[in-house]
């Protein structure tokens, strides 16, 4: 079979070339994020293209190369690819959406300290000549009450390290999730709210989320409870947190994300929020560790290997999601198709036209693309593939072993 040329560009962690490499891959690394022109020429020469958050990724770059199977983000979000043109065009785009998980916890459980002892504040003086020793508001955070808002992948990981300090947990989903260890659900956020004596968001960004803590949710917390926020800007109105803070109602917080965050490290960042007491700020870095950059290069790799290797989809952000075991002794072909009627009786016209023996077929469709995958028994896998591949309707065919 062919070689499997993937070119990886943004300077994605070597862990990644590394398993490629392994699995028998070519692997072609750029540093920098090329622009649309480059990217649509340079994608000519390969079957997977490996991108972090800076490379746009258009239609015409997905549709200059019809052997382009995959696109890997090595990152967390996917806005950067032209999903809907990935997925007619038969290209599925995985990411990594928790591989930062425990490093954006780790933050989290240093901010509960950071806060509670005014850390921020006495090391900038520190700095500047200054020196504030004293035990006035300073409190240790073991037997204080942690509310967590969404208990998803991060918020759960912070419950089990909170507790593991001594702190009380209370939590507050939309979704029924089971608690960890000795935490407590809350049946509304304003249980959470006025129980908490640090209260940490983590939900995604979405309309029911957008300024869900304002004014009134700071009423409603403890006076000099305390705010952290490593989730997305726009769950906080910083207006009304910053008022709050003036107002000592909430005593402190520490803040990774912003409405407005600056687009690279040379821009100038502002915030109303900039020079208030007690107030710890960090340029969005709650998931950039070593670590995670290390474990998505592992996880985008490793989707890759499933994709490219078995046909497996599973975690594939804008395509149906089929996820099936390897058939020894037989051969795996895959067929992306536009998802209209009576597709399906074409291909299987096709099969029995060759007088193949199919040992597993499944389909997996959405709305405008089918996914079938098929394991078929004799060894003319690659010319049943190419007459299947030849079909109006099919967009992308190609046997995987
Ligand atoms: P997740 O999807 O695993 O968990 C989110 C949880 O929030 C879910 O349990 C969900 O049911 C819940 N939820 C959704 N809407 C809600 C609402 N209106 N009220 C209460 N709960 C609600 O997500 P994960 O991985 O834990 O990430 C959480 C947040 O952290 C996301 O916004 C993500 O973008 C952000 N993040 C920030 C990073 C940083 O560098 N600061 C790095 C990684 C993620």
């Amino acid at each position: 079979m062919e070689k499997i040329k993937i070119l990886l560009v943004e300077n994605i962690h070597l862990v990644a070339k590394e398993k490629l490499e392994q699995e028998g891959f070519e692997v072609v690394l750029k540093s920098h994020a090329p622009d649309e022109a480059e990217l649509t020429e340079l994608v000519k020469n390969f079957h997977a293209l490996g991108i972090r958050s800076k490379t746009n990724v258009s239609k015409k770059s997905l549709a200059s190369n019809p052997q382009l199977y995959a696109v890997g983000a090595f990152c967390i979000g996917t806005n950067q690819v032209d999903l809907v043109a990935a997925n007619q065009l038969g290209i599925p785009t995985f990411n990594a959406p928790y591989s930062n998980t425990r490093s954006v916890a780790e933050l989290v459980i240093a901010e509960l300290v950071i806060l509670a002892r005014q850390l921020g504040d006495r090391n900038m003086l520190a700095h500047s000549g200054g020196w504030m020793k004293s035990a006035d508001g300073s409190r240790e955070i073991r037997g204080k009450t942690l509310g967590i808002v969404g208990y998803g992948h991060i918020g759960s990981q912070v419950s089990v390290l909170a507790e593991a300090m001594g702190l009380k947990v209370v939590f507050y989903d939309v979704v029924k999730k089971l608690p960890l260890g000795n935490a407590h659900v809350c049946t509304h956020l304003k249980e959470l709210l006025e129980t908490s004596d640090f209260v940490t968001l983590h939900v995604p960004e979405t309309p029911q989320t957008k300024d869900m803590i304002g004014a009134s949710e700071f009423r409603q917390m403890k006076k000099g409870a305390f705010l952290i926020n490593a989730s997305r800007g726009s769950v906080v109105v910083i207006e009304d947190l910053a008022k709050a803070i003036k107002a000592k109602q909430v005593g402190g917080a520490a803040v990774d994300v912003f409405p407005d965050e600056p687009a690279s490290n040379k821009d100038k960042f502002g915030s109303l929020l900039q020079g208030l007491p007690n107030v710890f700020l960090t340029p969005h870095i709650g998931g950039s560790t070593e670590e995670a950059q290390y474990a998505i290069g592992l996880e985008v790799a490793e989707s890759f290997r499933r994709f490219l290797k078995v046909g497996s989809t599973s975690g594939a952000v804008n395509f149906p999601q089929v996820d099936l075991p390897v058939i020894a002794g037989a051969h795996r072909i895959i067929n992306v198709h536009r998802n209209e009627p009576g597709v399906l009786g074409e291909i299987n016209g096709v099969v029995s036209k060759f007088g193949a023996n199919i040992q597993g077929q499944f389909l997996s469709t959405d709305n405008r693309i089918g996914y079938l995958v098929m394991d078929v028994e004799k060894a003319e896998a690659k010319s049943l593939a190419g007459e299947i591949g030849q079909l109006s309707r099919s967009i992308k065919t190609r046997v995987v072993y």
